[in-house]
């Protein structure tokens, strides 16, 4: 969603906040601007549309203060447009802001009551004046914000410059991340490691009700009472370079290309290569939990929770957590649990799966789960993400920066992570003895290189685009651990293609859907040989009898698959069942990258969404 940028140090802030911006365009906006000190003063530059809009506005421009705001808006109250882009000044107080002002009827109210004159339809316009109308009595950026802080409901992490203080800037949040860069006479404050990276390793990770200040060369975190706070400094591993394209046209088509890399990566800590046996030691040290293997002995019930692609992984690993492991599974919605009444028996965990660590609901869903007394496991991609500090058990995707919108990497690296975790369960059950235990760890490790063979199928779709994206409507069908990859294969379609996609098990074709197909309907069948294989050939006939254009994914030279695709046959290299799902995913990832593009579309970042989603 939006992204915020604040520069203050002895380099000039244009260049490092439009630098800082770019990287977090893939974040989602329709709108950017910045308010940098010039000569004293703070002159603000907005556009609608684009960063590159922006950038062609402050070309010719300079700026000779050290202290500037940035932001790009993703609209939620008011239109795109410049009049509602941040920064918004008001009396020499310019904000920007992430989030949702949820009481700001209210304050609206309040403020026109007060003969106050608001010039955007936007809830952050509404702080400015907040802090404008205090400023004047406490004569101090930090003390307003501390008063102003009580009177606001909802989330959101802001940043605030005062034309009166040239070498200040003070931030606050609730909800939103918001993270302080430490640098050599120089500090950024960021909704996002990547605009922060290039600039220092060293950084702070504000929680909530939490204040920082910069001010000249210094910097000081507050609580909500105004008192200081010591914090932590960590360093951030992440490289610039793993934030950039690398040559590939799209960071989408480069992270699709990573999975075999990253799928190795995220086992490897947990295999002894030389015993080919599961080695999760290390995990207690990721871990609140005093005893946390004996806690995973007891374990009768996981429930999975999380949004979107993370939610997709979720429901493949509940298939194999079943099976290998062979406790209950439950996969839930963030933001369908955290508002019901959910009941968990004794000797439940819940995972959170976030790449971001940072969804709104997923991040409310972790707390009522805490809240309600139950241990807590995380499986993020982002370190010291919200989630990822929260949690009591701490597991990573350990796939570096995802950019496209599109989850990708973060996908494979969830299920590869998740099918050894299920191992390690099983084990610790007894379900697994050592020599299954062996064999699956040497399919796990086949892996990467069967990936590379999903790969090829890139220029299947590049050659069949044209040709695909004609159809009126796309069906993604599979059963058994292929169901949720149907789900995830429609999602990518029509996240980056606009086209309309839906994901089914293949068995329920008869109580609906059945009824859209005929020959302008492409059916996408997910059928490896597995134990449901014969069954999903049946459904398939029976489209193909109506009329549907198939392209189906099969193990190997399946002739009687071959038979009924006419829209095409792609062989997959035949692997452990529950490891599959890593290989079909990977051609539908690629058929949504080639549609997209030959559709002319942006594929890194597809209208109306946002990588992180940070408010509900
Ligand atoms: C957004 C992204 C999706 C992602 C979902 C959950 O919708 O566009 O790609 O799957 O959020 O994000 P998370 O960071 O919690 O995995």
């Amino acid at each position: 969603m939006c992204g915020i940028v604040g520069y203050h140090g002895h380099r000039k802030p244009k260049d490092i906040i439009l630098d800082g911006l770019k990287t977090l365009e893939y974040r989602g906006y329709d709108s950017a601007g910045v308010a940098i000190f010039d000569h004293g003063q703070v002159k603000r530059i907005r556009a609608e549309g684009k960063l590159s809009k922006l950038e062609s506005q402050l070309q010719s421009l300079d700026f000779d203060g050290r202290t500037g705001i940035g932001h790009t808006r993703w609209a939620t109250h008011g239109t795109p447009s410049e009049r509602n882009a941040h920064p918004h000044t008001v009396d020499g107080i310019s904000i920007v802001h992430n989030g949702i002002i949820e009481n700001y009827l209210e304050i609206r109210d309040y403020l026109l009551a007060m003969g106050r004159k608001i010039s955007s339809d936007t809830d952050s316009e509404l702080v400015a004046h907040l802090i404008a109308m205090e400023v004047p009595k406490t004569k101090d950026l930090l003390g307003a914000i501390l008063n102003i802080i009580p009177k606001l409901e909802g989330a959101y992490s802001i940043v605030v410059i005062w034309d009166q203080k040239a070498d200040e800037i003070v931030s606050f949040k609730s909800g939103p991340p918001l993270i302080l860069g430490i640098g050599e006479k120089e500090h950024i404050i960021a909704s996002d490691i990547q605009a922060i990276v290039p600039y220092t390793k060293n950084i702070i990770y504000l929680e909530d009700h939490e204040i920082a200040q910069i001010k000249g060369q210094h910097y000081t975190i507050y609580n909500s009472k105004g008192e200081v706070l010591k914090k932590p400094i960590v360093e951030m591993h992440w490289t610039v370079d793993r934030a950039r394209k690398q040559g590939y046209p799209h960071f989408m088509l480069k992270e699709i290309y990573e999975q075999p890399r990253t799928v190795a990566a995220v086992v490897k800590p947990f295999i002894s290569l030389d015993t080919e046996t599961l080695d999760f030691s290390n995990l207690q040290k990721n871990s609140t939990i005093p005893d946390l293997e004996s806690e995973l002995q007891k374990l009768e019930r996981l429930v999975i929770i999380g949004c979107g692609t993370s939610y997709y992984a979720g429901l493949t690993a509940e298939y194999f957590i079943e099976k290998i492991a062979q406790i209950p599974v439950e996969v839930e919605l963030a933001s369908e649990f955290r508002y019901r009444n959910p009941f968990l028996p004794k000797n439940t965990m819940v995972l959170f799966i976030s790449q971001s660590g940072e969804t709104a609901d997923t991040v409310a869903a972790l707390r009522k789960v805490k809240d309600m007394g139950f241990y807590t496991m995380s499986l993020c991609n982002v370190p010291h993400s919200t989630i990822d500090r929260e949690a009591h058990v701490r597991m990573y995707m350990n796939c570096d920066a995802e950019v496209g919108v599109a989850s990708t990497k973060a996908f494979t690296a969830s299920i590869a992570f998740l099918n050894i975790f299920s191992l390690y369960l099983g084990k610790l059950k007894n379900k697994v003895n050592v020599a299954a235990e062996k064999s699956h760890v040497r399919d796990v490790m086949d892996l990467p290189a069967q990936m590379e063979k999903a790969l090829s199928y890139a220029d299947f779709f590049k050659d069949h685009a044209e040709s695909l994206k004609t159809f009126k409507g796309f069906l993604f069908i599979g059963r058994g651990v292929s169901y949720p990859i149907a789900l995830e294969g429609a999602l990518k379609l029509k996240e980056i293609t606009y086209l309309h996609s839906e994901g089914y098990a293949a068995g329920e074709m008869k109580h609906g859907p059945i009824a859209l197909v005929d020959n302008k309907m492409c059916v996408i069948a997910i059928a490896p040989k597995d134990e449901l294989f014969e069954k999903t050939i049946s459904n398939v006939e029976e489209l193909n009898a109506r009329g549907a254009n198939i392209v189906s994914l099969g193990t190997g030279q399946n002739e009687k698959l071959k038979r009924l695709s006419q829209q095409g046959y792609l062989a997959l290299p035949d692997a452990h069942w529950s490891l599959t799902p890593i290989l079909s995913v990977i051609p539908l990832q690629l058929m949504a990258y080639h549609l997209s593009n030959s559709l002319g579309y942006d594929v890194d970042q597809p209208r109306n969404l946002a990588k992180s989603v940070t408010v509900e």
